[in-house]
Parts: C-alpha cells; structure tokens; sequence
C-alpha cells in the first residue's frame, strides 16, 4: 500500500546552472552550503566558535543588528519546524528580515511552475535562500541557478549540513572538542539525511562510529565507501544496548516514515528501538543523547529528566550556528565582543 504522504512531483526545470560554486552575487563573494564538504574543517570551527560569541544575541540578552537590512527567503517545499524557524529566529534576532514561501499548496508551484523559475525568481528578492525539497539533488540544481548563497535544509533523503553544524556545536558544549569522539548513530541510518551529513563530519574529526539500524535500514554503502576511504573506524550493529556503556555520544534518530515506498515495509522497522532513561545505567557519566526531532517513539519522555538529554538544547543551538553561517556566508564579520559590549541591550 502507497503511503498517503504529500509527496512533490514539481518539475525541476531545464537543467541550465548559471553559476558555479563560488558566487558574486551583490558585490560579495558568496558559496552555498550544499553538503558538509562544503566546509573545511577549519570553516567549520570558525562557525562554531562565531557561534559561540553569539550566544546572548541568540537568547534576546543583546540585540546586535549585524544583518540589519539583508533577507532571508525561506523555501520549504517540504514540512519544517526548527529548520525554517530557526533560519528565521537568526535573522530576526540579527536585526535582517525573513520572507517565506509559505505553504507549498497556495505557492505557484501547484500551478505548474518549476523550481527552476522559482529559485530564478526568489533570487532577486533575497539576500540568502535557506531550502527544504523531497528531492535529492535539488539544492544543488537551486544553487547552481542562483546567484545568491544557498543553504541546503534538508534535500530528500541527501543532506542536511546546517543541522551538522548545531548537532556539531552541541557535541563540543558537552565534551569541550569534537575529536576522537565515540558516537553512535541510532535508528534510519538509510534515509535519514541528519546522519549522512553528520557521519562525514565526525569522521572528519577522528570519531568512531557505531552504525545501529536494521538491516534494511543500513547507512548507504556509498556513505560507508567514503567515510572509510577517511580512515574512519566503523561498526555496523542492530544491538543499541550493547553500544550505551562505550558512547560518548548516542544519536537517535526516527524512521524516516514518508521516505517509505510501502506503508507494509516501514511497519516491519517501525517501533524498533526504543531508548528509556533505564538503558542509560550503564553509559558514561558525560555521555549525552541527541535527536535532530521530531521525535515518534525511539527516545521514552522519562529520558528528558536525565543528565544525559541534550535534543532541546540542540534544537536551540540551530539559532546561534545559523547566525554564525548566515554572517560568514553574506561577508560579515561577528566581532569578538558580541555579547557584550558589541550588541545593545
Ligand atoms: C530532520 C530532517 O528534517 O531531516 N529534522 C530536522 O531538521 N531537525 C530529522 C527528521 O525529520 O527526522
């Protein structure tokens, strides 16, 4: 049986790219944030660290209208809670402005248009363009029809690079690094798109993997190909038991229901692991659980009240990363005293 999923058959579009990675758009040199290797290692610590120095402007402590006239268009021709609302909090709490697609029903694109036309035209509204499409690829095809920064939201199954940038950011607040860490990747290792950006990230750092799922829902053997090509250590596992007494971190994630083709198929994973605040007696002191939310059923509420919970501070942690991307990517600098006397309060 089909799932009753919205699912988007809107056209790409004629598959012409006017731009190539590297952008000129409106006087600044501009990249999209496509996949996580868009970032080197040390662009990535940069973020993090400008994030840091963002903290009070995030929680409405200063205000600092570094973005002070630039706009953020968000496209989510997908479903989106913290992605789209926290792309926006950034903006707003920097002093920019944020327009939005809004629901995909009541958008030109029911009409027939491509995103081709769409990203042609949204362009030059915008400033920056933050984006969510059911189809792999797509963020890609928009940047290279753009010619202002694209930040990948989540593309299908594919990628999803600024949640590995909050999730990183969350992982150096609790352990003081992100080196050498071992981390645990629990749940749809198959399509979700949190992980495959995440994994590439932490191997990057020197973490060791632990990849617990079905086996229908294994991490792709194109993702496994290249993070060991990385030098990555990696264990593949359906025990997320056995893997708690070692991790320093412990990922969950759903399964990933509408990327299903058959309701009968995701029935036979749904419900398959299960973490309460009773299997987390054997983990480590500072050993922390993460989730990208939303969440179904894999993490019990009774975990929340533990040490180790860490998935609403992650999800808070959206806002400040985002800030620090949309700075570095429209060419403004985060001053060192931002949270103090850099902002007013
Ligand atoms: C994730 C996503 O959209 O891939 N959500 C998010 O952005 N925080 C995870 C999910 O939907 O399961």
């Amino acid at each position: 049986m089909k799932l009753g999923h919205w699912s988007l058959s809107q056209p790409l579009g004629n598959g012409y790219g006017r731009v190539a990675a590297v952008k000129r758009g409106r006087g600044v040199i501009l990249a999209s944030l496509i996949t996580i290797d868009d970032l080197s290692n040390e662009d990535i610590l940069a973020i993090l660290d400008d994030a840091e120095l963002l903290l009070p402007a995030a929680k409405g402590e200063v205000y600092l209208p570094l973005l002070q006239g630039k706009l953020l268009g968000n496209l989510f021709f997908e479903p989106s809670t913290r992605t789209r609302m926290s792309f926006e909090a950034a903006m707003k709490r920097l002093g920019g402005d944020v327009i939005n697609l809004g629901d995909v029903s009541s958008s030109s694109v029911v009409k027939g248009e491509t995103l081709y036309d769409t990203i042609r035209m949204v362009d030059g509204y915008v400033d920056i363009i933050a984006m969510r499409h059911p189809r792999q690829g797509a963020a890609q095809y928009a940047s290279d029809s753009a010619e202002v920064p694209i930040l990948n939201g989540g593309d299908g199954a594919g990628h999803h690079p600024t949640q590995t940038l909050l999730d990183l950011f969350t992982i150096r607040q609790a352990h003081g690094t992100i080196e050498g860490l071992n981390v645990a990747l629990v749940g749809d290792l198959r399509f979700g798109r949190t992980v495959h950006s995440l994994s590439h990230a932490l191997v990057r750092f020197g973490c060791s993997l632990t990849l617990i799922s079905p086996d229908s829902l294994r991490m792709p053997s194109e993702i496994i190909d290249d993070l060991q090509a990385l030098g990555a250590t990696i264990t593949q596992s359906e025990n997320l038991k056995a893997a708690v007494p070692d991790a320093d971190v412990i990922y969950m994630t759903r399964i990933q229901k509408e990327r299903f083709p058959d309701e009968d198929e995701y029935q036979r994973v749904a419900g398959i692991f299960k973490l309460s605040a009773a299997d987390l007696a054997p983990s480590k002191g500072g050993m922390i659980v993460m989730h990208p939310l939303p969440r179904v059923d894999e993490v019990a509420p009774d975990v929340d009240t533990t040490v180790h919970a860490r998935y609403f501070e992650q999800a808070f942690n959206g806002v400040v990363t985002r800030m620090a991307l949309i700075c570095r990517l429209l060419g403004v600098a985060v001053p060192q005293n931002a949270g103090t006397n850099g902002g007013e309060s």
